[in-house]
């Protein structure tokens, strides 16, 4: 199917909009009174004390939402499904990175788990309000983990376990963490890698860390630090299942996570109880149309991303369906192994990014058509644009050209999906996120924050804008831990007389009104789904005693969305080094500092770098050189003649 004759538009099935849980319905009673709405999707929880106040919005843009009603968010994900009498449903079907390794726990094992777990941390003198770093492998321990933070009213700050000891560090370091949950190691490519040795490195200097909580994952040697290092195997196994869950406010902060913004220091995003948790739930619901009796839910996103706490832990869980948790990566042992999990477990659901897709097609399909997927009802997208033809790709080959795919867009900061069609409602169109979900509001507005106006055909090029979010929304971003004024100036300066989110992302309106998000206008990149900012990688590079000026920046990438691409200038002493040597050695610099996903795809060592007569580095027309362009307006460059010499090295 050519692109030209591939319909635009593809509607529902009559049999999925019939059986789907949101209808069009839901759309007008959002509208009809936006806080009862949000009320009445607060009240699919279970709360402790009822609300009487849905949202206090006089602090703006620090927002309250159910401020007076409390809940506790563990014992919305685990007990409550036990109570109701599904106690031995799987809650959780873990796939080991090995085959053949694999766990299922129902939800009355998860509640023991999470009850004991919840023992032992308190055992090791946590209070609520106290912060933990979890830096763990895609194990069940991890859902147990976060679960007991949320259970006790401790903050967990999830760090990706591919991070290096640096960035775990920074990390501890800022929130003060008094714990760390990690593991002995962990599989990668059917081999057991290290783990706490990372912790080790990241601990030795944080005074506020006074246990490191271990699990046995992989056997592999471990230094062992006595009176700080305790297993898990020790510690939980041997603690009390029985545990009573007290009621935190619902504005109870419930985690950090930490994401890259303009800077190299990354902003921990601080999410609070009743919004998160309703809005990670409602959107679960209607936007995978769940059904926790019969399906079985995949999200492939690791526990470190946003996407892995509401669409691996908090949505799925707090809507009592049963998921699958997979510890291993696509192509171990073979390429097979994502559609011998889905046929393996018959997975209904499967959410992904557009990366992964791109992945798979380049494999070539043969891979899925070895397997039968005809248990998948509904697939979806998030973390970057979809470009048409891996949308097509994907409805065509992994979802047997029924299944509705949903393209969500949202952000580690607005916790939970905003934009992204609902499956029985929409005529959903390849590449882009229709419309703000019923409770939510967006807008693609111009420089002066004036809403754009949706063109009058779709033929020819349309005007971008800004992507903007006009109303506050349960799940939101409370604030950036221990930086007020970073948060208000990154978010709500821009647009501050319209009262505006600024989202950093550029989208533009087709001739339907439906939305279609760009990518981002600020110095963030985004490789395979994963934020990453120039600033993070050009301070690895400088930290290199070769490096005397580096500047990063994102080219277009066929399979990771984005690649980054850096250009660096040696210092004296190391300019004859240039060669293939530094660069290998420069790249791993950056994989050793930051972590492998933020190793660039090209480095080019050039003599000079392109300033603006005030000294700032023009990435625009760096951009332009990697994206293989025409230069733009190098009207304001200190020195034209810069670009020859950055040819000439490349
Ligand atoms: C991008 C991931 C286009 C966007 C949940 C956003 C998307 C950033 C989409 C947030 C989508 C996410 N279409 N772009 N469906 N979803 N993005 O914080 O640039 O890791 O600002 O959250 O990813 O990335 P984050």
């Amino acid at each position: 199917m050519t692109e030209t004759h591939a319909p635009l538009s593809y509607p529902p099935s009559a049999e999925f909009t019939a059986q789907a849980n949101a209808a069009e319905g839901l759309y007008r009673d959002a509208e009809q009174d936006r806080l009862a709405f949000w009320a009445e999707q607060a009240n699919r929880l279970s709360w402790a004390t009822p609300f009487s106040q849905v949202l206090d919005w006089s602090e703006a843009p620090f927002a309250k939402w159910f401020a007076d009603g409390k809940l506790n968010v563990a014992y919305n994900c685990v007990d409550r499904h036990v109570e109701a009498g599904n106690g031995d449903r799987v809650a959780i079907y873990w796939e080991g990175e090995q085959i053949g390794d694999s766990r299922s726990l129902t939800y009355r094992d998860l509640q023991d788990e999470v009850g004991k777990a919840a023992n032992a941390l308190t055992g090791l003198g946590l209070v609520a309000g106290d912060r933990v770093a979890i830096y763990l492998p895609m194990i069940p321990e991890a859902i147990v983990a976060m679960l007991a933070c949320a259970r006790l009213g401790l903050m967990h700050s999830v760090v990706f376990a591919g991070y290096t000891a640096n960035a775990l560090r920074a990390r501890i370091d800022d929130a003060e963490a008094k714990l760390v949950i990690t593991a002995d190691g962990q599989f990668r490519r059917g081999k057991p890698a290290p783990l706490k040795n990372a912790v080790d490195d990241a601990v030795a200097s944080a005074d506020t860390v006074e246990h490191v909580l271990v699990v046995r994952r992989t056997g592999i040697e471990v230094d062992w630090k006595q009176g700080r290092d305790v297993w898990w195997h020790d510690v939980v196994d041997s603690a009390s299942p029985e545990h009573d869950p007290e009621a935190f406010d619902a504005e109870h902060p419930l985690f950090l996570l930490y994401t890259s913004g303009t800077t190299g220091k990354p902003k921990g995003i601080v999410h609070t109880s009743g919004g998160y948790l309703t809005q990670a739930s409602y959107t679960h619901h209607n936007i995978f149309d769940i059904k926790p009796e019969t399906d079985v839910f995949w999200c492939t996103a690791d526990i470190g991303w946003v996407t892995g706490h509401t669409y691996g832990v908090y949505g799925p869980l707090s809507n009592g369906v049963t998921e699958i948790f997979f510890e291993g990566t696509p192509d171990t042992p073979s390429q097979h192994r994502h559609f011998q999990i889905i046929e393996k477990y018959g997975a209904t659901i499967y959410y992904t990014a557009p990366t992964m897709v791109r992945t798979f097609m380049k494999w070539g399909r043969e891979f899925p058509d070895a397997h039968d997927l005809s248990s998948l009802r509904l697939l979806g997208t998030v973390g970057e644009p979809i470009n048409p033809e891996a949308w097509r790709w994907y409805r065509t080959v992994i979802g047997g050209d029924s299944a509705p795919i949903v393209d969500t867009w949202w952000q580690t900061e607005t916790g939970a999906a905003m934009i992204s069609p609902l499956p029985g409602v929409a005529a959903t169109k390849p590449g882009s996120a229709m419309a703000a979900l019923p409770g939510i509001s967006a807008k693609v507005v111009d420089d002066h924050g004036d809403e754009l106006a949706p063109p009058s055909t779709d033929e020819g090029e349309h005007a971008a804008g800004y992507l903007v979010l006009d109303q506050p929304w349960p799940s939101m971003l409370r604030g950036i831990w221990g930086d007020p004024d970073r948060f208000r100036e990154t978010y709500w300066s821009r647009y501050a007389e319209h009262g505006y989110y600024f989202a950093g992302d550029s989208a533009r309106y087709d001739s339907d009104g439906a939305i279609w998000v760009m990518g981002r206008i600020d110095d963030v990149m985004n490789v395979s789904g994963h934020r990453i900012s120039t600033a993070e990688v050009e301070s690895a590079l400088v930290g290199h005693a070769g490096v005397a000026e580096a500047a990063v920046v994102g080219a277009t990438d066929d399979t990771t969305g984005q690649a980054i691409c850096a250009f660096v200038v040696l210092t004296a002493d190391h300019a004859d080094t240039a060669g293939a040597e530094i660069i290998d050695e420069l790249r791993a610099e950056v994989a050793k500092e930051i972590s492998p996903i933020a190793r660039p795809r090209e480095l080019h060592v050039v003599p000079e770098l392109p300033k603006t007569r005030s000294g700032k580095i023009m990435r625009r027309l760096l951009r332009d050189i990697v994206e293989k362009r025409e230069l733009g307006d190098t009207s304001t460059l200190l020195d034209p003649g810069v670009f020859d010499a950055i040819r000439a090295a490349k």
